[in-house]
């Protein structure tokens, strides 16, 4: 059984102040939740509030993350972050390789890559995020997409390493638009992205590793996508800004 993992990802939302009073309401608001022990959830905010919430969400079950890491320790890199420096501000996750840091940032599948091995040398959890556009949907070319970027991603991630990696499958057109994947669609595409790490990496790996799905979930569709074998979770861009939706996303998983 794996255990569920739901990520709030802030994108580039929310003051300082405005952070902390999200996770004050979000702690107490979590303790109403029976099954709260068995989820591990983890937030996302801006770099610039990760040190406030680092503080904010002391003894509570909430665990921190950055949305994103450069790849080098440190050195003339003008506004980027090493992994050592998210890790002193007490993130134990990274998103790496979101759709729109491919798409604004021109990110590529081997800068992510690279990012996923510095991130893993480091003990912090990658948090790898793939998925197709509408116009690979339509073209039916969804499943070379995500096998070319495992393939790209997961390159020298050696089998000691590989269930330390969350892998997120979020399709492009699901991002931001209320059009959610439907349980069949985000499950084939997770059952994929299973059998791709079994041959690479055995069964009994595979099993173990928690791939969840993102785009547009909410607390009405994500007990739906909770009952597919492979969706192990969720990351959650809007409905994670307020604390209310968020605990009652968090409620309705089953
Ligand atoms: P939405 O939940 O707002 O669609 O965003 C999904 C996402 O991009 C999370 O990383």
């Amino acid at each position: 059984m794996r255990r569920p993992l739901i990520v709030g990802n802030w994108k580039m939302n929310k003051t300082i102040q405005e952070a902390i009073q999200t996770i004050n309401d979000l702690k107490t608001l979590v303790t109403d939740i029976a099954n709260i022990n068995n989820i591990d959830i983890v937030i996302c905010p801006a770099y610039t509030a990760l040190y406030a919430v680092k503080h904010a969400i002391a003894h509570s079950r909430l665990m921190l993350g950055a949305q994103n890491i450069f790849w080098q320790e440190n050195g003339a890199f003008t506004g980027e972050i090493s992994t050592s420096m998210i890790k002193d501000l007490g993130c134990s996750y990274v998103i790496v390789g979101h759709s729109e840091r491919r798409q604004y940032f021109k990110e590529t599948d081997s800068d992510i890559n690279k990012k996923i091995l510095v991130s893993l040398n480091k003990n912090i959890t990658p948090i790898l995020c793939i998925g197709e556009s509408l116009q690979n949907r339509v073209d039916k070319l969804t499943f070379n997409i995500i096998k070319t970027q495992l393939e790209h991603a997961l390159a020298n991630v050696k089998s000691n390493q590989i269930t330390s990696v969350i892998i997120a499958y979020e399709p492009i057109w699901a991002i931001g638009t209320g059009q959610t994947a439907t349980p069949f669609q985000a499950q084939e595409v997770h059952l994929f992205i299973r059998k791709f790490c079994e041959d690479k990496y055995g069964y009994n790996i595979a099993d173990k590793m928690r791939i969840i799905y993102g785009g547009s979930v909410n607390s009405e569709n994500i007990s739906d996508l909770m009952k597919e074998t492979d969706i192990d979770g969720g990351l959650i861009g809007g409905a994670s800004l307020q604390a209310k939706s968020f605990t009652q996303l968090i409620k309705n998983l089953k």
